[in-house]
Formats: structure tokens, C-alpha cells, sequence
């Protein structure tokens, strides 16, 4: 048995007291749905990351099918999202009524082969999805003004970058929209939650609209106009209370995050059997320190026989049921998938913890 406080987690929210006092405020008012509150974490975010506007919304998944649909993307359309993601992608592009293109990743940075997605463009594509996987920017120099070219939406997934960047400009504020994810493993986290950032008034505009039941100002919940349809897909007060309190500390994680990967970049260095993709040492910031790592499902047993947390990558989605379809037109993701593994990466790791963790994984390979 591994003694209690051995244990390393992979990730973990973190919240205490600062959260607890404006949790009670809000709950002392009264007004516990969506109100003044996400309008203000809206805001700080929308100044922390420069974009004209953010839209709070209730996930990750809902922002990026609201973002499509504000984009008139349905039925009939065809959207290209990466093979090597987290399926919500692929799902938010299903919520719409739209089809999935997947298209293989490239093996540096682990994101859309922008090649690749120019050859699959066809009749039916409307819109594309690349992801930032971890904090990693997709490449935008080339996806920008090919989107642009070919009238495709882009609606970049930025649900693992919150303060990541990327040529020098925030993730999140590329193309289209960009989205994030406040679900529990992420940089911020309110529990569950997502934003949608853009430029584009009017598709703020419009979705302020499909969050809320196509009204377009606060409802009654009676005798409201409802000039266009909509859903609810509200983020409430209480959870943007949880939320905006992190958004204090947020440079401090990020602080955090950018030392941890140099701790683990120093202890895994020329280790026989890890790769260590390529680190941007700049303003790229990894949400979690990932490596590639030969006999992964032994170094996992080793980790977790000491209590130490760690996941392996999603496997590509065309080896899943809703988009299966053979390996051979994904060589990048399937590179990528089986060796890939993000390490203990919590605001609490120390030193001393990404030791243990690096030595377990050395003597494993080593064995
Ligand atoms: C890359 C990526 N896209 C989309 C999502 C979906 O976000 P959510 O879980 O908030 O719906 C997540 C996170 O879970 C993610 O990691």
C-alpha cells in the first residue's frame, strides 16, 4: 500500500477560501443563475487574452458547437477536426448536425498537418476545428489565411491553452473564435464551464442569442421576446464566482507549469526510451508536461504502483466507434497516440515530487 501522502495526482482543481468568500456573496444575493457575475469573468477574460468579446457558456463542447452554429454550420455541412483530440471536438461538431473530416495530426507539435487539411477540403466543408493540444498552437500562419481563402470558418479549440500563445498573440483569438474549457483538469475551473472569444460582434451577438433561448436581453422566463431560436446553455453566477477567483492566480500557474516542464525537461533529459517534444520556451505554456514514452503501460504500472498519477493520450478518433476508419490514412496520430503520456502536472507538484516521478520512469526503462 502506498502511504496517503506518497501520492502524487495527475492534475487537480485547486480551490480554498478566496473562492468560498465570493461563493457566499453570490449565494447572499439571491441571484444564482447567469447574471452580473459571468458578465464580469467574461470581461477578465476577454482583457486578460485581448479579444473583443467572450460568451460564457455551460462547457467546452457546447462553446465550440455554439460557435458553428453561429457560424450557420448544420445539416448537410462537412467540418475538419483533428484525429488526435479529445473527442468533445469531434461531438460539439455532431451537436450541430454537421459531419466530422478527420485529419491526421503532425508528430512535432501534436496538431492538425495543415498539408493534410488543404488536400481534404472538399464541396461540403464549411468550417474547420483545429485544436491547440495543451497549450500548443495549431498553425495559424498557414490555417488563417487558408480559411480565409477557401471561405471555411475557423473556430479554434483553445480549451487546454488559456494563456498560451502562439506567434506572439493569445490562444483563443485566432480565426473565427476561439473556445476554452473550464472543466476540472484545466488551467482555470469552475468545475464544468466554457467561454467563446471573438472579434466579431455580431457573432456575439448571435451567441448571447443561442445560449439563451434567442432572447436578446435578460429574460423573465415569462412574457419574453424570442425573435430567433436558442437553447440554454447559460453559465451561472456561482460557478464564474469559483472561476474568477482563479483568474487572480492565474499568473502564478502559469508560472508554475513553465517551471515544471523545466524540471522535468532537466530530469528526463537523454533518458533512453522518453522523447521530449520540442518546448517552446517562450510564451507557449503546456497545461500538463507531456512526453512520448517507449513500454508506456509499464511505466504507467510502475507510477501507480507508487501512488503517482499520470494519463495516457486519447486514442485517435478514427479508432473510435462513431468515426472508425483504418490507420493507415492517420501515420502522425498513431505515432503520437500509444506513446504519449502527461505526467503528475498539478499546481501543488514540487521538485522533489517530479523526481521521484522522472527516477521511477528511468529505472523502469532502464529494467
Ligand atoms: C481539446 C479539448 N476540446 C474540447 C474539450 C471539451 O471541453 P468540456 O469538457 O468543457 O466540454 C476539452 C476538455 O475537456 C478538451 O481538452
Amino acid at each position: 500500500m502506498t502511504p496517503p501522502d506518497e501520492r502524487i495526482p495527475w492534475f487537480r482543481p485547486q480551490v480554498g477560501a478566496a473562492e468560498e468568500r465570493r461563493l457566499a456573496e453570490v449565494l447572499k444575493s439571491g441571484y444564482i443563475n447567469a447574471g452580473e457575475v459571468t458578465r464580469e469573468f467574461e470581461e477578465r477574460v476577454a482583457e486578460t487574452i485581448g479579444a473583443g468579446h467572450c460568451v460564457a457558456v455551460t462547457s467546452g463542447t457546447a462553446a465550440i458547437a455554439l460557435a458553428l452554429m453561429g457560424k450557420g454550420i448544420g445539416p448537410g455541412d462537412e467540418v475538419i477536426v483533428p484525429d488526435l483530440t479529445f473527442i468533445a471536438t469531434a461531438n460539439a461538431v455532431r451537436l450541430t448536425g454537421a459531419e466530422v473530416k478527420l485529419v491526421d495530426v503532425e508528430t512535432g507539435r501534436f496538431t492538425l498537418d495543415v498539408d493534410r487539411t488543404r488536400a481534404a477540403i472538399g464541396p461540403r466543408t464549411r468550417a474547420v476545428v483545429p485544436v491547440d493540444v495543451n497549450g500548443r498552437g495549431a498553425d495559424y500562419t498557414v490555417l488563417e489565411p487558408m480559411c480565409r481563402d477557401e471561405g471555411l470558418a475557423l473556430i479554434c479549440d483553445s480549451a487546454e491553452a488559456l494563456g498560451s500563445k502562439y506567434a506572439g498573440r493569445f490562444l483563443g483569438t485566432f480565426g473565427d473564435a476561439g473556445i476554452f474549457s473550464f472543466s476540472a483538469p484545466k488551467t482555470i475551473s469552475s468545475g464544468q464551464g466554457g467561454m467563446i472569444a471573438t472579434d466579431d460582434e455580431d457573432l456575439a451577438y448571435r451567441l448571447r442569442e443561442l445560449r439563451d433561448q434567442g432572447r436578446r436581453s435578460q429574460g423573465t422566463g415569462g412574457n419574453d421576446l424570442h425573435p430567433v431560436v436558442g437553447f440554454n446553455f447559460k453559465y451561472t453566477n456561482l460557478q464564474a464566482a469559483v472561476a474568477l477567483c482563479q483568474m487572480d492566480r492565474l499568473a502564478d500557474r502559469l508560472d508554475h507549469f513553465r517551471r515544471r516542464d523545466r524540471w522535468y525537461r532537466d530530469l528526463l533529459a537523454d533518458c533512453p526510451g522518453v522523447t521530449l517534444p520540442p518546448l517552446d520556451d517562450g510564451e507557449e505554456i503546456r497545461q500538463w508536461t507531456d512526453i512520448l514514452v517507449d513500454r508506456r503501460d509499464d511505466v504507467v504500472a510502475a507510477l501507480a504502483d507508487r501512488g503517482i498519477g499520470c494519463r495516457p493520450f486519447w486514442y485517435p478518433l478514427h479508432t473510435q466507434a462513431p468515426d472508425k476508419a483504418p490507420d493507415d490514412g492517420f501515420p502522425g496520430a498513431m505515432a503520437v497516440s500509444y506513446r504519449g503520456l502527461w505526467l503528475p502536472s498539478s499546481f501543488e507538484l514540487t521538485r522533489e515530487q517530479a523526481e521521484l516521478t522522472a527516477g521511477i520512469i528511468r529505472q523502469t526503462l532502464s529494467g
